[in-house]
């Protein structure tokens, strides 16, 4: 129930109505429309004592406090606070900061109103999760969402009411940084990860204390970027945006998200900010949003630079488009009254923002309580605690992909000599991953710790660092520029590497830990090589030439290029970045304590020139059907088509062995339910856990389809020897597309049902789906 400390606040009581304390008592979920009567007496009531420049006010959001995540800061903040010329902040949090301001807003400015305290809380607070390519690499539901409720309840305890996430962008480019962030290259996937993040986030009821208000980012298309550099062009079709990027923000919507981010990128020629069909036909009145539209960092005063016109143009187009709140560009308090003075945009149109701005405030109980019950004391019992650490290393386990297992060298045993080797070994800023909020390096478990506590001293470990993680200096002078300082030994490669070596050489099994810096991907982090950095790829030549067996464990923040890894390395384990636990769970993984189950969700390329390589591509009109010898068909001279590991792709330490694809029935008529069924079986000798993934294709179609489409997965826990029927309800809605005219429709036809493993190992089966009893 609401906190209604507003008895203890006399001079707020005197400026919040009779009628609005009523409000107050039931503001409710973003979920509830239609909206809520009591809400909207007291919106009303409020917005009747705003001058036009308080409304403006509350459309404005800055950046200040302790995190500097875009090009511009805000000034005088205090000072507008005060003036009632701000509606939010982002990047200042703890009870102390939080509070300090929050009393400025409804203490010191004229009508009281309360701030919305945003923050890029990604992948945990200050608890750190694995980041979210990695969280989506779990294909566990649960465990996402309930990632998602503890970073709330950490962030919401240090006064935090706001995230910008979840970020649900389909990216299917891995050369772009900000792959990282997202849950890879599907729509399914994407929309099923979108709608648990926004339910974690927002709990049951956004006006208890410890949830957090999500923002669906970046809308729209953002992970389409040409070239995969950031900030880039993004050009696609309208079929192709319906089909497989846009489900994921509107699953995020429809789980009743309560802000949506417009992207830096252009949609169809307009930029994202500016695009009316987008923020405003589509957003609102084809998908029913209700919440408020803020841009991102600047996005408005980048328009210019995208060819808008000059800043007040940009003010009124972003306005006119649908914009509610300006991130930082300070352009709606500036050019908004003097655009309303001159009747190029109206006061509705300020109220219609403004108005939903307060509701998402009313909906956080921020009326009732500014400072939502955040103290210091609550911050000290509520942050970092063993269980979140613990739900924290359990994720990061399950987030793990073994990409190779040869000869069974892993699991490790805990016994011998281990020789620890590489620059993210003895990490622990790294291993936070590029957007990890408070998290703080101080409180990570690196690998060479979690060895010692997972194999205790059964195990003999020498350390070796063996290579710095980059040693190109212009690319070291950049990343400390930007804020990810790479610790650099001061011992020649030389050296480095020798000392490296000597410790395989003295012992039973290498344990390469390499990768990427933490600042190598995320924002502004694109990359045009995509394989690991040359110094340590020549550590781990030297290491494989040992003759000993070399456990290769990757940190990092996108699909990497691992052909000669790949051919060399007894084994992968892609780790991610898997933040405050991570070296506790990489140990785990390693000695068998836990058996990896994670997929991939995003297809790793043999080289960059296969991108755009992902697995729901199109047939062609002359597929490459095997045929090394083959001309005029489509492929390159120099790699082939297929990619190295492949989206839903990962091992275990056990084997899993699929019976054939049994269906209810093979010919369907209208709104039938097909049954699909495979038996699973534990076919080796430890217990583990397998993701059993459903593909659909339509070979045949009234536009081109893609070969196939996940349509539903299942995760089966086995002992060794045993086996389960695992059983996918097929309905029409599964079968839906959207068709030339961009009608989300099904067709009669061939479906081919395939279940597996991985998106390239299946099983199948044909059925015939008619729509009426009369067949096409
Ligand atoms: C820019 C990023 O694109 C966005 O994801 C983030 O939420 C904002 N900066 C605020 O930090």
């Amino acid at each position: 129930m609401l906190n209604v400390s507003w008895r203890s606040e006399t001079k707020r009581e005197m400026k919040i109505s009779r009628l609005s304390l009523i409000g107050l008592l039931v503001a409710g979920s973003l979920h509830a429309q239609p909206l809520d009567p009591q809400m909207n007496a007291f919106v009303n009531e409020l917005m009747s004592r705003m001058t036009l420049g308080e409304k403006i006010g509350q459309l404005n959001l800055l950046s200040v406090g302790f995190d500097v995540t875009g090009p511009l800061l805000s000034q005088d903040a205090d000072a507008k606070v005060r003036q009632g010329l701000v509606g939010g902040v982002f990047n200042t949090y703890t009870p102390v900061a939080v509070r300090k301001l929050q009393a400025l807003a409804v203490k010191e400015s004229r009508l009281g109103i309360p701030l919305l305290f945003g923050y890029d809380v990604i992948h945990g607070y200050k608890t750190i999760f694995p980041i979210p390519l990695g969280l989506a690499s779990t294909w566990n539901l649960d465990s996402i969402e309930q990632s998602a409720r503890i970073a709330a309840a950490e962030a919401s305890a240090d006064g935090l009411n706001w995230t910008f996430s979840p970020m649900v962008d389909i990216a299917r480019d891995p050369r772009w940084g900000r792959i990282a962030e997202g849950a890879g290259e599907d729509p399914y996937l994407g929309t099923q990860i979108a709608g648990a993040m926004v339910h974690g986030y927002q709990g049951a009821n956004l006006s208890q204390s410890n949830a957090l208000m999500a923002c669906v980012k970046h809308f729209a298309l953002y992970g389409a970027v040409e070239a995969g550099r950031d900030y880039n062009t993004v050009d696609m079709s309208r079929r192709q945006m319906f089909e497989y990027y846009l489900p994921p923000y509107r699953a995020a919507v429809e789980a009743g998200a309560g802000s949506v981010m417009s992207s830096f990128n252009e949609v169809d020629a307009v930029p994202a900010t500016a695009n009316r069909w987008l923020l405003t036909d589509l957003l609102r009145s084809q998908w029913g949003f209700q919440g408020f539209v803020v841009t991102d960092y600047t996005a408005i005063m980048e328009m210019s630079e995208h060819g808008m016109g000059d800043l007040r143009t940009d003010a009124e187009l972003a306005l006119k488009a649908g914009v509610d709140m300006d991130m930082v560009s300070e352009l709606f308090l500036k050019h908004l009254p003097e655009l309303s003075a001159h009747g190029d945009i109206t006061e509705a149109m300020i109220n219609q923002s403004c108005r939903r701005i307060l509701e998402a405030k009313y909906k956080l109980g921020l009326f009732a309580d500014p400072y939502r019950g955040c103290t210091e004391e609550r911050a000290r019992m509520e942050i970092l605690t063993p269980e979140n650490r613990q739900a924290a290393r359990k994720f990061a386990e399950q987030s793990f992909v073994l990409l190779k297992n040869d000869a069974q060298i892993l699991p490790l045993k805990k016994s011998g000599t281990i020789a620890l080797v590489g620059p993210l070994a003895d990490d622990q800023s790294d291993l936070l991953g590029p957007w990890h909020a408070a998290g703080d390096a101080r409180f990570v478990v690196s690998v060479r710790t979690g060895i010692s506590n997972v194999a205790g001293s059964a195990a003999t470990v020498r350390f070796a660092k063996g290579a710095n993680l980059v040693d190109d200096p212009a690319l070291r002078k950049l990343l400390k520029k930007f804020g990810s300082e790479i610790s650099v030994d001061p011992r020649t490669p030389q050296d480095l590497f020798a000392e490296a070596v000597d410790a395989a050489q003295k012992s039973d099994v290498v344990v390469a830990v390499l990768g990427e810096s933490s600042g190598m991907s995320g924002e502004a982090a694109s990359r045009s090589d995509i394989g690991l950095p040359e110094c340590q790829e020549e550590l781990l030549r030297a290491l494989v030439a040992t003759g000993k067996p070399v456990v290769l464990v990757l940190m990092n923040g996108r699909p990497l290029t691992l052909n000669w890894e790949s051919e060399h390395c007894g084994a992968i384990l892609e780790t991610w970045f898997g933040g405050t636990e991570a070296g506790n769970a990489v140990a785990d993984a390693l000695f068998g304590d836990y058996n990896p189950s994670g997929k991939l969700t995003a297809t790793f390329p043999r080289n960059v020139g296969q991108i755009p390589i992902y697995y729901n591509h199109k047939n062609t009109g002359r597929p490459y059907k095997g045929d090394p010898g083959a001309k005029y068909v489509s492929r390159y001279l120099d790699v082939p088509n297929d990619p190295l590991f492949a989206f839903g792709y990962g091992l275990s330490y056990t084997t899993f062995a699929y019976g054939e694809v049994k269906l209810s029935k093979t010919t369907l008529t209208g709104n039938e339910t097909l049954l699909a069924s495979v038996t699973v079986t534990n076919a080796g000798q430890r217990a583990g856990e397998e993701t059993v993934q459903l593909y659909l294709s339509q070979p045949v179609a009234s536009v081109t389809r893609s070969v196939e489409d996940l349509r539903g997965f299942q995760k089966v826990f086995l002992q060794p020897g045993e086996t389960k029927e695992v059983t996918f309800r097929i309905t029409p809605d599964d079968l839906k597309f959207y068709n030339g005219k961009l009608e989300y429709d099904w067709e009669p036809g061939e479906f081919i049902v395939r279940i597996g493993g991985s998106s390239t190992q299946l099983k199948s089966a044909t059925v015939h789906w008619n729509k009426t009893t009369h067949a096409p």
